[in-house]
């Protein structure tokens, strides 16, 4: 399933960046180039990283303080 339409990025992409160590959508999105155009995928691309990790220090995204 594509979950940035912007850049074309699967799901499998993004669990793939975050068995490979990133712990955050930033560095989800220096990996994948997810959630680097509109940031309408953002919140999915949270929940990837934060059921997909195996780090308790997972950087939770703070939709609030973004905006
Ligand atoms: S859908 Fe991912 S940045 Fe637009």
């Amino acid at each position: 399933m594509i979950v940035c339409i912007c850049r074309n990025v699967k799901t499998s992409q993004i669990v793939e960046a975050v068995k490979g160590g990133a712990k955050s959508v930033d560095e989800v999105r220096e990996l994948t180039g997810a959630a680097s155009c509109c940031g309408k995928c953002q919140f999915m691309v949270n929940a990837l990283v934060t059921d997909n990790s195996d780090n308790e220090q997972v950087i939770y995204y703070n939709a609030a303080a973004s905006a």
